[in-house]
C-alpha cells in the first residue's frame, strides 16, 4: 500500500526523478495545518511570484513579506538567486535544470503551507507546465500566481544586475527573455503591473486580493 501526502493532487506530468525512493510511508504530523491557522490566525499560502529577471519579483515579494510581518503574520521569502547559492547550487539555466529548481521550490513551498507559513516565492519560473504543477501540490486556492509583468524592454533598460547586457553579448548563455523562452502566465491570480506602477500600489493589490481571500485578517 503506498501511502501519499495529504496535501497532494494529481500532477500535470511525471519528472525524471520521481520514484527513486521506495519502502517510504507517509508519517501524519499531530499537528495539522488548521490547528497552525487557528492558532496563527491566518491562513497559509504559496505566493507565486513570476516574471523576467529584473521585473521586479524579489522587491515586491520582499516588500509584501514585510507587510505581512508588520501584522504578525508567519511569513518567509523564498529568492531565486538566495536558493541557487544553497538548495539548488548545482542546477544551471537549461531548461531541464530550470525544471528541477522549480520542482524543489514547489516542494519546499508545500512544505511551508503544512507549516502554516504565507510563502512567498520569487522565481523566473518560465515555464508553464513547471507552475501547473507547482499548483497542482496544494489545495485550490492555496496557490497564487502573481505575474509581475514588467516587459522585456523596461528590464532590461533596467538592467539592475548588468545581466541582459552580458546576454546581449553573448556571454551569458540561455538567458530568460534574450536566449530562453518566457512563457507569459494564462490566468494568474494577480497580473501586477512592476514595470509602470509604484512599489507601494503593487504591495496593495497583493495584500487587497489576500484580504479578499481570507488568507489574510483585514487590517484594521
Ligand atoms: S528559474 O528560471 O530557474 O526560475 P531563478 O529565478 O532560479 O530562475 O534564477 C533567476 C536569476 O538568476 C535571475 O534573476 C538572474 O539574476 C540570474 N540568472 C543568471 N543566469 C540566468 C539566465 N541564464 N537566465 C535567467 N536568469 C539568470
Amino acid at each position: 500500500m503506498s501511502a501519499t501526502s495529504p496535501l497532494s493532487s494529481p500532477s500535470p506530468g511525471p519528472l525524471t526523478t520521481k520514484g527513486a525512493s521506495t519502502n517510504i510511508v507517509w508519517h501524519h504530523s499531530s499537528v495539522d495545518r488548521a490547528a497552525r491557522a487557528h492558532q496563527r490566525g491566518h491562513r497559509s499560502a504559496i505566493l507565486w511570484f513570476t516574471g523576467l529577471s529584473g521585473a521586479g519579483k524579489s522587491t515586491l515579494a520582499n516588500a509584501v513579506n514585510s507587510t505581512l510581518f508588520e501584522q504578525g503574520l508567519a511569513c518567509y521569502v523564498l529568492d531565486g538567486d538566495n536558493v541557487r547559492h544553497g538548495l539548488c547550487q548545482d542546477l544551471g539555466f537549461s531548461d531541464a535544470d530550470r525544471t528541477e529548481n522549480i520542482r524543489r521550490i514547489g516542494e519546499v513551498a508545500k512544505l511551508f503551507v503544512d507549516a502554516g507559513v504565507v510563502v512567498l516565492t520569487a522565481f523566473v519560473s518560465p515555464f508553464r507546465a513547471d507552475r501547473a504543477r507547482v499548483r497542482a501540490l496544494v489545495p485550490e486556492g492555496d496557490f497564487i500566481e502573481i505575474h509581475c509583468a514588467a516587459d522585456l524592454a523596461a528590464c532590461e533598460t533596467r538592467d539592475t544586475k548588468g545581466l541582459y547586457a552580458k546576454a546581449r553579448a553573448g556571454v551569458i548563455k540561455e538567458f530568460t527573455g534574450i536566449s530562453s523562452p518566457y512563457e507569459d502566465p494564462e490566468q494568474p491570480e494577480l497580473r501586477v503591473e512592476t514595470g509602470s506602477q509604484s512599489l507601494e500600489d503593487c504591495v496593495s493589490q497583493v495584500i487587497v486580493y489576500l484580504e479578499e481571500q481570507g488568507i489574510i485578517p483585514a487590517a484594521a
